[in-house]
């Protein structure tokens, strides 16, 4: 493994740079910690096409918001997905402001709303309209923009042509990985900002956190080319010509390989934010991964390699001018917040929950922050033990315990 160098910037000006301070390949050999899942085709299956939204050109790429609603660009204008149609959101015109040309990236804002870069510019779309933001910098095209909320990778991360940056309230880092001398076209972290996986020269390169240093490792399972990363709770998936990889750094055995291997290179990949279930697409279709079971629906192809999926569950794919998205509507007999959601609260979360500032049985307050919620209580942050303390992991909730949360998000949040 190498070390990662992060040296710190100021208006794009490099106050000092660690040369590839490298240290002894400590790898270990890569099959102890690799598992090879299911070299057998998948199984196939129909795909429900539930909605065909026009879109008023073709699509130029999509993206999520962090409310996780499906975001659209075409022909340089972005359109969100509100009730079933897209939404134009205008540029606010500041003078002086960035035009809104060349969009690359569309990704989540943890603040709220969404990041999009156009033209090497960063504008965030919150509410109604796009708004340019200072980048304090001049880099280029942005390949990948990731806004990690906590963990010691936290910051917004930009893969721009000019180089890897890092910006946090205070500083503005510029990040290089040894051994890598092209530029870093995409880039995924997990949501507790402790590892992720960078893409370069077409190969994924690991980012590991140990105590105070950020470590590398490349090449431990042959993926081909690789062509896009992604993350979910506790792992990260890298999408190559010879498959799919999961790789969660603290597992026994880190790397997990889907080969995939009859299907074609895989172009895009995208997590679904409630099950974790992973979605991958080749020329002629969507793959479905769902733990070791992986599910293959024929898809016409589209010049757009890009999956998003919502909190529903949905499944949007662009094809020309139509946005794709598959899966049933909730049902009406769906969970509601007060009927079934609130004595979840008050059993597990209402006794540090329920103060004046931040009441988890007000449904504007918590579905607001349900998402992020569901994260803590899967991973265990969150209920906390007497003291605020981290409970042990066998006072933690199991799934079968939080289940009606998942499944409210599934069914839309409905009061
Ligand atoms: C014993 C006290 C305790 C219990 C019970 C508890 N929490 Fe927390 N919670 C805390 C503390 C302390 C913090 C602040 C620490 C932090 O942010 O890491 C917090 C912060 C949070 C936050 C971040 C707040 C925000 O505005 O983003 C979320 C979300 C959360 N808890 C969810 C839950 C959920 C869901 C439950 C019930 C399943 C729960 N908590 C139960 C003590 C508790």
């Amino acid at each position: 493994m190498k070390r990662w160098s992060p040296a710190i910037v100021a208006a794009g000006l490099l106050f000092g740079c660690s040369g590839g301070d490298e240290r002894d390949d400590t790898t270990p050999p890569a099959s102890p910690s690799l598992v090879i899942v299911d070299e057998t085709a998948p199984a196939s299956a129909a795909f429900s096409i539930s909605a065909s939204i026009p879109a008023a050109a073709a699509i130029d790429t999509l993206g999520i918001s962090n409310a996780g609603h499906p975001i659209v660009v075409a022909e340089d204008r972005v359109y969100e997905l509100v009730a079933g149609a897209l939404e134009w959101r205008p540029l606010f015109v500041d003078e002086g402001a960035a035009s809104l040309e060349d969009i690359t990236v569309v990704a989540p804002r943890r603040a709220g709303g969404t990041w999009i870069a156009a033209g090497g510019d960063l504008f965030v779309l919150d509410g109604l309209y796009v708004l340019a933001t200072p980048l304090m910098l001049d880099a280029g095209v942005i390949h990948a923009v990731v806004d990690v909320p906590t963990g010691a990778l936290a910051g917004l991360w930009l893969a721009t042509e000019g180089g890897l940056y890092r910006r946090t309230d205070d500083s503005l880092e510029r990040w290089t990985i040894p051994g890598v001398t092209s530029v870093v076209t995409d880039l995924a972290i997990d949501p507790t900002g402790t590892f992720g996986l960078a893409v370069a020269d077409g190969t994924f390169v690991t980012l590991e956190v140990e105590g105070t240093e950020v470590l590398t490792d490349r090449d431990a399972v042959d993926l081909g080319e690789v062509r896009a990363v992604a993350a979910s709770d506790g792992a990260v998936w890298a999408a190559g010509s010879k498959g799919l990889l999961r790789f969660a750094q603290f597992d026994a055995k880190p790397y997990r390989h889907y080969p995939l291997a009859s299907e074609g290179d895989l172009v895009a990949v995208a997590t679904d934010p409630v099950t974790g279930t992973v979605w991958v697409r080749n020329a002629t279709q969507l793959l479905e991964v769902d733990g070791p079971t992986i599910r293959a629906y024929p898809m016409a192809s589209s010049t757009v390699p890009r999956i998003v999926v919502d909190t529903l569950g949905h499944v949007f794919v662009a094809d020309g001018e139509t946005l794709v998205r598959s899966g049933d509507m909730p049902s009406e007999s769906a969970t509601s917040f007060e009927r079934d959601v609130v004595p979840w609260i008050q059993t597990n979360c209402a006794q540090c929950h329920s103060n004046q500032t931040q009441d988890f049985e007000d449904y504007a307050v918590f579905a607001e922050i349900a998402e992020g919620a569901l994260s803590r209580v899967r991973r265990g942050d969150m209920p906390r033990c007497t003291g605020g303390v981290l409970c042990s992991p066998e006072q933690r909730l199991t799934a079968e315990q939080y289940a009606v949360l998942e499944q409210w998000l599934r069914d839309g949040k409905a009061e």
